[in-house]
Order: structure tokens, then C-alpha cells, then sequence
């Protein structure tokens, strides 16, 4: 198959993590015999420094004309949030243009792993879940108001809105457990009583089989520590997304674990490591790619319909990391970890 893939590498770490996301890219199109076209493209800080814009024009265009979009990470100090032009509003941007309004956070447990979490084992054995977070509404989206003693967030959903994202959630749920549970704050939001309602009605009328629970987002955030086996798909929405999924991460051991999927209604999706760009440990070369490397998995499964090869990229992964395999998020205390260039060899022989 030929496929044009947007690499996106941003800012702090992504250009390093993208770049073993890359050769794994390169490795699976020579094993299985694909023509990936790889199209590097200017995106957050390092583009407003170029561009004085985090997404060009010419970036935008193309992502839109690529077929899949794996991104790195962006932000960092240099771009703080006095900053006159800022990185994530490229990000927002660029997940509205694309219209991919529905962001797939799985939280599984590689075994391997399962002394690297700060959460003991007997909770975290057998965890599979998966976050339907919406990705291009919400308060991440409203009008803002500043004045000087005064601002505002507007946080607002349309029925249309919570239906398409509930249907995405119903349809992954009728594939796995059968479970979706609502997250949301209705004791108290206008916005969580219309979720609650919408979310209740399409999964009853339209997902026979699928069943529903409601949660309130700081019962989740509990819950989420206490009996995260209990969960198969969260829906919630964009703020309460962002949160819960930084903290489900550490249930794996290590938010540089985790891939995401940013999808819309056509085939073409926004793949992105769930952490941000790490200006702490940037340009060491320690960071860990196997996020990233998911995510890349996840492209190959969601926008190109390859199975066996984002099949294939996540046994390498897991047969790494049962090999003892660790960058030093995820490594024992006082232990030696790989580069992330180490990582991705590892990975890599492993495929
Ligand atoms: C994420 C990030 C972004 C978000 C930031 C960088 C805008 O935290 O993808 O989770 O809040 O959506
Ligand atoms: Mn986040």
C-alpha cells in the first residue's frame, strides 16, 4: 500500500521520540512491503520561531492531504503562557481543522511492567481500558473574555456533539467489554447534565448489548486508583479528558508509555503520544518512545486498516519490554536505562 504520513516531531522531546517512530515506520513498509511517504513538517514553537505561526499554512495543508498525522509534542519555557503566540493553540488548531473530535487513550498494562507503576500490583494486574475523550469542544474551545480584574472560559456542548462522540464510545464498547462509563460533573454543570442525558439515550436506543454508568469526575479520578479493572470505556469530555488520562498513565508506570488516536469521520487521523514535551530532560536523549511508537501502531490500525502490522509494532514493543528493555522512566530505582535511541534499536530488532 502507498500511504503519505505528516510527521509533525514539535518541540522538548518529539523531534527524539519521533525520530524511532520513524525508523519503525520505515522497517514495518520494508518488511511488509509498503510505500510510506514520510513528509517532515514545521508544527508548535519551533514553528512560531521559523514562522511566527505553530501551524503554517503549508503544514496544515499538508496534514490535511496526508492520509495519517503522527505527531511528537509541543510547548515548552521558551513559549510560556505570556507568550504572544502559543504552541498549543497551534495544537487546538490543528485538531479542529482536522475535525478529529474524538481522541482514543488506551491504558493497557504491558506485564512487564507491572513493578514500574507507583500502584501495587494486585490493582493494576489485568487493566484494560480505554479513554474516549472529546477532543475539539468544550471549554478548551469556548469564548474567553480578559479583563484586568476579571476572566472567563465559556465551556458549552451541543446535543450533536456529545451523540457522535457517545456513538464512537458505543461502537468500541459493543468490540471490548460491553461497558462505557460517563464521566462528568453534573451535580453541579449545566454541560454535564446534557452529556448525561444524550450519553444515556443514544447507548439505550442505539447499542443493544452496550451498557452505561454515570460517574462524577472526582469519584472517577478515585475509582480510577482504587478498581481501575473496573473500567473498559470512559466517555468524557475535553477538560476532564485531559486530567484523568495524566493520571491513568501512571497506572502503566509511565505517561511516556501511552499512545493516543485523534479521530474523526473520515479515515484520516491525528496520532500523538499522550505526554507533553518534557523541557526538563529535551535533547538528553533519555526520553522514552514507546508512546510515540504506539501511536504510530495506532495510525497503521486506524487510518490505513493495517492490523497486522500495528500488530506487529505493538508485540515488538511489549517483547522489548519483557526483555528488560527500559528508558529511565520506567527503569527500577538505582538501575542503568537506555537512550532513547537504544530503545528504539531494541524495539526494532524486536519487530
Ligand atoms: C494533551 C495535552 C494538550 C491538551 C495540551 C498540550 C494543549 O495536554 O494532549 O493531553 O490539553 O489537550
Ligand atoms: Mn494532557
Amino acid at each position: 500500500m502507498k500511504a503519505h504520513i505528516a510527521i509533525l516531531a514539535g518541540d522538548g522531546i518529539g523531534p527524539e521520540v519521533t525520530a524511532e517512530a520513524v525508523r519503525i515506520l520505515r522497517a514495518v513498509a520494508e518488511k511488509f512491503g509498503h510505500a510510506f511517504i514520510l513528509d517532515e513538517l514545521p508544527f508548535g514553537g519551533t514553528a512560531i520561531d521559523e514562522f511566527n505561526d505553530g501551524l503554517p499554512v503549508h503544514t496544515l495543508k499538508g496534514c490535511l492531504e496526508a492520509d495519517g498525522v503522527l505527531l511528537g509534542a509541543i510547548g515548552g519555557p521558551k513559549w510560556g503562557p505570556t507568550a504572544p503566540v502559543r504552541p498549543e493553540t497551534a495544537l487546538l488548531r490543528l485538531r479542529a481543522e482536522l475535525g478529529v473530535y474524538a481522541n482514543l487513550r488506551p491504558v493497557a498494562i504491558q506485564p512487564a511492567l507491572l513493578e514500574a507503576s507507583p500502584i501495587k500490583r494486585e490493582y493494576i494486574e489485568g487493566v484494560d481500558l480505554v479513554f474516549v475523550r472529546e477532543l475539539t469542544g468544550g471549554i478548551y474551545f469556548g469564548r474567553k473574555t480578559k479583563h484586568e480584574d476579571r476572566a472567563t472560559d465559556e465551556c458549552a456542548y451541543s446535543v450533536a456533539e456529545v451523540e457522535r462522540i457517545t456513538r464512537v464510545a458505543g461502537l468500541l464498547a459493543k468490540k471490548r467489554r460491553g461497558k462505557v462509563t460517563q464521566v462528568d460533573k453534573s451535580n453541579v454543570l449545566e454541560t454535564s447534565r446534557l452529556w448525561r442525558a444524550v450519553s444515556e439515550r443514544i447507548i439505550r436506543d442505539e447499542f443493544s448489548g452496550v451498557s452505561i454508568e454515570h460517574m462524577f469526575v472526582d469519584a472517577a479520578a478515585m475509582h480510577l486508583i482504587r478498581n481501575p479493572r473496573s473500567f473498559d470505556v470512559v466517555l468524557t469530555e475535553n477538560l476532564f479528558g485531559d486530567i484523568l488520562t495524566d493520571e491513568a498513565a501512571m497506572l502503566a508506570g509511565s505517561l511516556g508509555m501511552l499512545p493516543s488516536a485523534a479521530l474523526g469521520d473520515n479515515r484520516r487521523g491525528l496520532y500523538e503520544p499522550i505526554h507533553g514535551s518534557a523541557p526538563d530532560i529535551a535533547g538528553r536523549g533519555v526520553a522514552n518512545p514507546c508512546g510515540t511508537i504506539l501511536s504510530a501502531a495506532l495510525l497503521l490500525r486506524h487510518s490505513l486498516d493495517l492490523e497486522t502490522e500495528a500488530r506487529a509494532i505493538e508485540a515488538a514493543v511489549s517483547k522489548a519490554l519483557a526483555h528488560g528493555a527500559r528508558t529511565a522512566d520506567i527503569a527500577p530505582r538505582g538501575a542503568s536505562a537506555l537512550t532513547t535511541r537504544a530503545m528504539g534499536d531494541t524495539i526494532l530488532s524486536a519487530l
